[in-house]
């Protein structure tokens, strides 16, 4: 969760290290630090908070050197505190190192090291590192570091400084991702290729249990036993401009305007004179056609998701399916078989919880396949076959643009197994996907005019709680409303499928208190209007997301938000989007910091 940063060459390093830990800021933001080595000697500078902080703390820095270690944290073990900000130093102050993940034998490494005479400084897990490493430096830090990490139980991604090895960075990885680049300025390493992308698109993904020596000149990378390796090299096709703001007030807004980019690209070439093909699904149509069971396993935004998919799956394939938070399916016995497929879905492709399920469920036999918007993440390398959602860097922490990439991709899956099984033929698919891609135009017009969703925001603004209500597939993306607006605006709110309205939470209902109900045109219809009623009648007031065209609603609702007619199965992609915007209005009317809200991680690589 927290973002790691090196760099030598022969540029200012304090520089690039503060520009590199900005783009990682999304991973963790209650500390931030850097060691740099120079003419023999290490300076660490730390700051309680966000970069910002601690740029201005170097910005005067003399001889800041061509050589450093950056991170920026998102506390597990220690408070948010300058002592327990990374770099850890050794006693001697010669090594310096950076972490992101979390070592399980610290207790007792610590209980060793101090009886051997180390002080420690921190009450992190991670400072047990930087003296096991002191202990055994004898002039070659690759060689200590790997001695050290033989000691090591738990999780780990590594840049390691020592002051008498000039230009020198040894870098290694276990269960927590790390890219290195070779650029004209120099070498760079991160744990995510924002950070290093713009030293070249040619990336080196650094193996579990790899070592990589980084100096001006190149990088060099080794096996666990210390023999060198060719390293894993991935092209990437980013925007340069991810990491920019580009004119937008802030990432969520430019991301939540991307969302019709992301439909588009999503579904780039997947429809053929034969039907509908995805590639990456590796799987024999006799395979396919096998699969009697599916599991969606994933966690927070990327579950919603795979509430949509449940409906699609079992509407279309008829292949019975279930949708289960990381969290809980791997601790318990799911039924799995080898006709069983488990879809992973994960944006960051790096979440613990679903890495973890992912490794259960091949175990016991499952095919995986995972639906990321990280090339090269540990979902993508770990599954049977991947989707690429196809989103582009997200940065805000709050998921706009890649859920719509998941629930887009969730959706060529659902078609692709009706295909298989024959429950859809290629003409019903194509009705359905050239609808699919008409939802990119349908968002665009969304986000034309967004004056009733800002309306409906200022009346809720100053509300303590909200409850979203909706049935079928706009129950599924009431619960993504709620998560959105309590996550970026700290408002309590909740989501039910209106239906369960009455068994309880309608107890909540009083005057003002605000409902927020999908009515769009669907099956269900009628009874959400009935739901709506019951509400009005205890007092509530009602923001509904509704079809164009529909008078009814606006005579029984305080606020509408009229959206574009789609299918009912395309309305999640549709009906997000002003759900999406509602919350960052209120988040932004309450004074909040949308792209980063308190005690939250873009990629939450704990469990
Ligand atoms: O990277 P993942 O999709 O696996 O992340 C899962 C959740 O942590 C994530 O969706 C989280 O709920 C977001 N903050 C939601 O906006």
């Amino acid at each position: 969760m927290c973002g790691i940063v090196g760099y030598t060459g022969c540029k200012s390093a304090k520089d690039i290290l503060i520009e590199g830990l900005r783009r990682l800021e999304y991973r963790g933001y209650d500390s931030a630090g850097i060691a740099l080595q120079n003419e023999g000697a290490l300076t660490c500078v730390r700051r309680v908070g966000k970069v910002a902080g601690l740029a201005q703390a170097v910005e005067h820095l003399d001889n800041p050197g061509t050589c450093g270690i950056g991170h920026t944290r998102w506390a597990t073990h220690g408070v948010p505190s300058e002592r327990n900000a990374h770099p850890h130093c050794s006693c001697d102050g010669n090594i310096a190192l950076v972490h992101n993940g979390i070592i399980e034998n610290y207790a007792e490494l610590r209980e060793e090291l101090i009886g051997r005479g180390h002080v420690f400084k921190s009450e992190t897990d991670t400072e047990v590192i930087a003296h096991l490493v002191e202990e055994a430096y004898k002039g070659d830090l690759l060689a200590a570091v790997r001695t050290a990490c033989a000691r090591l139980v738990g999780t780990y991604g590594l840049a390691v400084v020592c002051a008498q090895e000039p230009g020198h960075i040894v870098v290694t990885r276990r269960d927590s991702p790390i890219v290195l680049a070779h650029g004209d300025e120099g070498s760079f390493v991160a744990s995510d290729i924002i950070a290093v992308i713009e030293a070249s698109r040619d990336v080196i993904v650094l193996g579990d249990e790899q070592y990589a020596v980084m100096t001006p000149e190149g990088i060099d990378c080794f096996d666990a036993e210390g023999a060198p390796i060719d390293p894993e090299i991935m092209h990437v096709d980013w925007d340069v401009d991810v990491a920019e703001k580009g004119g937008y007030p802030d990432f969520m807004l430019k991301e939540i305007h991307e969302q019709p980019r992301v439909v588009r690209n999503t579904l780039a070439g997947r429809m053929t004179d034969k039907g509908l093909h995805i590639d990456e699904f590796n799987l024999s149509l006799e395979e396919l056609n096998l699969i009697d069971r599916v599991y969606v396993i994933a966690c927070g935004t990327s579950y919603h998701a795979g509430l949509i998919a449940k409906q699609l799956i079992e509407g279309w394939a008829r292949i019975p399916t279930e949708v289960e938070v990381a969290s809980e399916f791997r601790y318990r016995n799911p039924i799995i078989t080898p006709s069983t497929l488990v879809v992973a879905v994960s944006q960051s492709g790096e979440t613990a919880d679903t890495l973890a399920a992912i490794r259960d469920a091949r175990i016991k036999g499952a095919r995986v396949f995972g639906i990321t918007n990280v090339v090269g993440s540990p979902v993508a390398r770990e599954s049977d076959g991947v989707i690429y959602t196809k989103a582009n860097k997200e940065i805000a922490v709050a998921s706009t643009k890649s859920f719509l990439g998941q629930v887009v991709s969730l959706t060529l899956l659902a078609m692709l197994l009706a295909q298989s099984k024959g429950k859809l033929t290629v003409g019903q698919i194509r009705i359905l996907f050239r609808e699919l891609a008409d939802t990119a135009e349908q968002i665009e017009r969304i986000l034309q005019d967004t004056t009733s969703i800002d309306q409906a925001a200022m009346a809720c603004k100053d509300a303590t709680s909200a409850l979203f209500i909706g049935r079928g597939v706009g129950s599924a993306i009431c619960y993504e409303g709620a998560l959105k607006l309590k996550e970026i605006s700290y408002l309590h709110a909740e989501a039910y499928p209106a239906g369960e309205m009455k068994h309880g939470p309608i107890a909540l209902l009083q005057k003002g208190f605000p409902v927020i109900a999908v009515a769009t045109q669907s099956p269900v219809y009628d009874k959400v209007i009935s739901n709506i009623q019951e509400s009005k009648t205890r007092g509530a007031m009602v923001i509904a997301i509704a079809t164009e065209g529909d008078e009814e609603i606006a005579h029984i609702a305080d606020y509408v938000i009229y959206i574009p007619k789609v299918r009912d199965c395309f309305s999640p992609i549709t009906a997000t989007v002003p759900l999406q915007l509602f919350a960052r209005s209120i988040a932004i009317a309450r004074g909040c910091n949308v792209d980063q809200p308190r005690n939250l991680a873009k990629s939450v690589t704990v469990e």
